[in-house]
């Protein structure tokens, strides 16, 4: 088989890494890639929501199965694009990846599908937005509706701050995105990305991970793309998993096949994990990053014909994906500054010892080769070191020492990921 891999990030070379080891893969592309891609797939010049010279080269060269990382293309309807073409895609049509572009159609989906959420709102005037908060406690949740690169939820804890964001929000400070204003009820619990693949009809349970947002140590200040994350996670086991199949997966993938926009590719749910049970955050239509780098590592049963599965509408023939049963965890390395601004080329090296390490796979985000062969940061999140490990301890302990050796003065991390699952072990 010839597949072709959208994004350049540390999911999508994740995703390479495992596409690789599959016996039916002839030749792997990825387009654009980054400099650790480049080891296991051919990296071309092409723009992740390049949607034109993206299905070009798939027609061209005869590319039997496309595999969408990122929510961009998604969204810009590269799933279209070249399902009209009759080429096999992993990733939704753009009228069902708004499940991600707008949180008022995921909203409002589940109102009709009946799935458990967040009591909310929608407004486009300030002032109704405003008079919603009497009916809600502190902090407030407020969202902008459409993509803000993962930026457009603001939890303040006051009624007045609530209010002066409410104004800021709606006067343009997301842009359009910001325009219509989703109002929430905080919930409280504690948060788990869990992941199902889906092919319109069935749904295929994956796995859960937790991920950490926040930039600094015991997730103090501001959230981040994800600054590591870990699997298994204690707070959402089997019965939860059943359960978030049950309640929202399920009647989500109904209602959307039901609704003329049959859903396919990996679905996201974005839990909290309440004292009722799962809720419903948020759904993306792609894996999660960094959560997927360990989906990646665990995973034990071949990755492409689930893909190719859920692209042709024969997941129901499938067997339940196989998973390495310890534990998992993957350490972001960004750069210095990161999620504010940062300096760019940054030298890093010593990467094959930290990659040489027992059970320690380092994927690359943000990197490039330099022209005399150095390995230079061009991105906020720039590396994930994920290591498997026989429990939480040695998993993190083995990810660390990884860490430890890679020598990149532009860099830092954060040096308690996965405390949340020792707590609760130890
Ligand atoms: P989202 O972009 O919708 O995933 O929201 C970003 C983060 O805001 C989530 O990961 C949660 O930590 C937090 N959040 C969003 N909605 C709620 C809610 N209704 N209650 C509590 N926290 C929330
Ligand atoms: N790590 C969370 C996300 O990919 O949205």
């Amino acid at each position: 088989m010839k597949i072709l891999v959208v994004g350049g990030g540390g999911r999508e070379h994740a995703l390479c890494w495992k596409i690789r080891k599959s016996p039916l893969v002839d030749q792997l592309f990825c387009a654009p890639g980054n400099a650790g891609i480049a080891q296991e797939a051919e990296c071309l010049d092409i723009a992740a929501d390049d949607v034109s010279s993206l299905t070009n080269f798939a027609i061209e060269k005869a590319i039997d199965l496309v595999v969408i990382g990122p929510e961009a293309p998604l969204v810009a309807g590269l799933g279209d694009r070249l399902r009209a073409i009759g080429i096999s895609v992993f990733g939704p049509n753009a009228d069902a990846a708004q499940v991600e572009a707008s949180k008022a159609f995921t909203k409002e989906l589940c109102d009709r599908a009946n799935i458990p959420t967040a009591r909310y709102g929608k407004f486009t005037n300030p002032e109704t937005a405003k008079a919603f908060l009497d009916g809600l406690s502190p902090p407030y949740v407020l969202k902008a509706d459409g993509l803000a690169a993962g930026k457009g939820v603001v939890i303040p804890e006051t009624r007045e701050a609530a209010e002066a964001e409410i104004d800021e929000m709606m006067s343009g400070k997301f842009g359009e995105a910001g325009k219509t204003l989703i109002i929430e009820e905080f919930l409280k619990g504690e948060e788990a990305s869990f992941f199902a693949l889906c092919d319109g009809t069935a749904a295929m349970p994956l796995i859960a991970a937790q991920d950490h947002k926040r930039v600094h140590d015991g997730d103090e200040g501001p959230n981040t793309g994800g600054m590591g994350a870990y699997s298994p996670t204690p707070f959402a086991g089997p019965d939860i998993a059943r359960r978030t199949m049950n309640e929202i997966i399920m009647p989500a993938i109904r209602m959307l096949a039901a609704e003329g926009k049959p859903y396919s590719g990996v679905l996201f749910a974005g839990l909290m994990i309440s004292e009722e049970g799962p809720k419903l955050i948020e759904f993306n239509a792609r894996f999660g990053d960094p959560e997927c780098q360990i989906l990646m590592m665990r995973m034990l049963s071949d990755i492409v014909p689930y893909l190719k599965a859920c692209a042709d509408q024969e997941l129901d023939r499938m067997p339940p994906v196989s998973w390495h049963g310890s534990a998992a965890v993957t350490v972001v390395m960004a750069a210095k500054g990161y999620p504010g601004d940062y300096e760019k080329g940054t030298e890093i090296r010593n990467i094959d010892t930290a990659n040489a390490m027992d059970q320690v796979t380092v994927f690359h985000a943000g990197t490039k080769r330099s022209p005399d062969g150095r390995l230079l940061a061009i991105g906020g999140r720039v590396l994930n070191v994920t290591a498997l490990g026989n429990s939480y301890r040695d998993a993190i302990e083995r990810a660390y020492q990884a860490v430890d050796a890679i020598d990149w003065p532009g860099g830092f991390c954060r040096r308690d990921i996965g405390w949340r699952a020792l707590k609760t072990s130890s």
